[in-house]
Parts: C-alpha cells; structure tokens; sequence
C-alpha cells in the first residue's frame, strides 16, 4: 500500500490518500503515518466509517491514551462504554446531552495547562451542521519561526504559568465555576514557552489561553507579552481552517500545532464529533548551548 499526503495549504496539513483506517494496517503503515504527520502536524483521512472500538485501537498504535477528566458536575465528557473517547457534541437524546457542547470554541492545544500536555488528538466527524462547525489550525513552528529576533531572544528558555484555575471562567463561560476540588485537581504548571519537539527537535510557540504569567517579567508588561505571542500564532498565514464532511478525521500533534472550534448556530443544527486523545510527556526547551529547560509544578 502506498500512502500519498497531499498538502493542504501552504501553513500546515495534509490529506492522505490510499489508507483505509478501518482496515488491517501493518507496523510500516503506521510509520509512514507517524512520518506524514510530524512532517505535516495536521493529517486529514476522509471517509472513515470504523466502530468506535476501531478508533480507539487505531489511535494506540500512536502512543497510550489519555482519558479526559469531567468538566463540572453534570456534563458528560466520554463515551459510556469507550472512555478513551470524548464526545464533542451538541446532541440529547431523551432530553439528555450526550457530550460536551462548545468544546474548544478559543484557540488551544490540548491539555496545555497540565503538567503532561497530550501528545496528539484524533477527531472523527459523525455529524455536521449545514452551515460552519469548521475546525481552525495553527502552525506553532511556523509561528515561531516568524518572529522577530528581539522577540525570540526576549523569550527563548523563558517560562509561562498556565492556570485553570484563573482562566477556567473566561475560557469556558458556559460551564459551571471550578470546584474548590476540582483547582486542587488541576494545580497551576510553568511551562516553556517556546518548546523543543521531543521527535523533529524543532522549536514551537507554546503560549495559549491558559497562560497567565512570564517568569521575569513584570505582570503588566507580561500581559501585554502573552496578549501580543497568542494573537501572534493565530494569524493567518499560520493557519488552515477545515471544513468538515461526514466521515472526516482528523490527526492532530499539540507540540506544534493550536485549534479552536468555530462557532455555529446549535441551537437550529447537530454537530456530533468523537475524539481520542494521546498522553504526551514532560515539555523543554533545550538552549542554543545546550542546556535543557522544563516544565515544572503542576
Ligand atoms: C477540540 O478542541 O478538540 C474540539 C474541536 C472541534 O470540535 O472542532
């Protein structure tokens, strides 16, 4: 079997072709996937029709799976019978919301705010609205790679503070307020803001929603820093935004990429979505002379 990825635009992404996801696939399929997909950071597969099952065993040849913890009290994250999927979802059936609704409407990587960010994320579209319900990506070597030297030198080896617990309202306005326990759950972490890939040893952005603090820097000039890097990434000669088709997925790495949901009308329309999400491990910047940097607290 001979895999092709074909570009999707010039920022980032490609669509393969000659794969059939819901086949046997053999341990050299896989890695030539795993090469498409550090080498593109996005991986697009259109029409998988596979069980739910399928899914989760498929994204284990990529590396062990994290289950996502409930959000609030009442909101249903994962799959009754496949934990390791979290379900996207506006749906109910009897009344009842089967997923999470308006997951990851901002720009994020996932798990940026944990002290073990996830490696990698696989969304595969069951349901989708006529009209947007698009999936927006970001570059975040290309992001890096752009700025200029003043602002590199100004940051490199640098730590962040990612925080649920300080932007849990602003970033998830619909949810319910934090726990006290549920901030004891999710302690704030120093990250490396700009973060070496532990595969391509390139350098990534990692700033986002969750960021609150730089290390050294005074807490208004901070601000202003993390304010002008997070609208950095996003622009748009960095970014690709998929419009999706019934069967789609989506194969995603969080060391180098951002995404956000976008928006759409779910009062009128069902989108229903299923993801699977890879554990990932310790983010560090290594330095021009060598010295290694990590992430620490959480
Ligand atoms: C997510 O942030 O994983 C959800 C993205 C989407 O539903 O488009």
């Amino acid at each position: 079997m001979t895999i092709e990825a074909r570009p999707l635009c010039e920022s980032l992404g490609a669509e393969t072709r000659g794969v059939d996801l819901a086949g046997p696939l053999g341990e050299k399929t896989i890695a030539e996937i795993r090469r498409f997909w550090l080498q593109h950071c996005i991986l697009l597969f259109r029409d998988v029709s596979w069980t739910t099952a399928r899914h989760v065993a498929f994204t284990q040849r990529f590396g062990d799976l994290h289950i996502m913890p409930g959000i609030g009290h009442d909101v249903p994250t994962n799959h009754p019978e496949h934990p390791e999927i979290m379900v996207v979802s506006n749906v109910k059936r009897n009344g009842t919301p089967i997923g999470l609704r308006r997951a990851g409407w901002g720009w994020h990587s996932d798990g940026e705010d944990k002290k073990l960010p996830n490696m990698g994320s696989l969304l595969h579209a069951l349901k989708i609205p006529p009209d947007r319900g698009d999936t927006s990506f970001a570059n975040t070597y290309a992001a890096y790679e752009a700025l200029p030297q003043t602002t590199r030198d100004r940051i490199e080896g640098r730590l962040g503070r990612f925080s649920r617990a300080e932007r849990h309202e602003a970033n998830y306005p619909n949810l319910p307020p934090l726990t006290e326990q549920e901030k004891r759950s999710r302690p704030d972490i120093w990250h490396p803001i700009t973060r070496t890939h532990p595969e391509t040893g390139r350098t990534a952005l990692f700033i986002g929603r969750w960021a609150v603090e730089i290390e050294g820097i005074p807490k208004d000039e901070g601000d202003a820093l993390i304010a002008e890097l997070t609208a950095h990434v996003v622009k748009p000669e960095f970014t690709y935004t998929h419009r999706w088709k019934k069967g789609d997925a989506i194969l995603w790495d969080n060391r180098c990429t951002q995404h956000r949901a976008l928006p759409f009308d779910d009062e009128k329309y069902e989108r229903h979505m299923q993801r699977t999400t890879l554990e990932g491990d310790t983010p560090y910047f290594v330095t021009a002379s060598g010295k290694r940097i990590e992430s620490f607290g959480g």
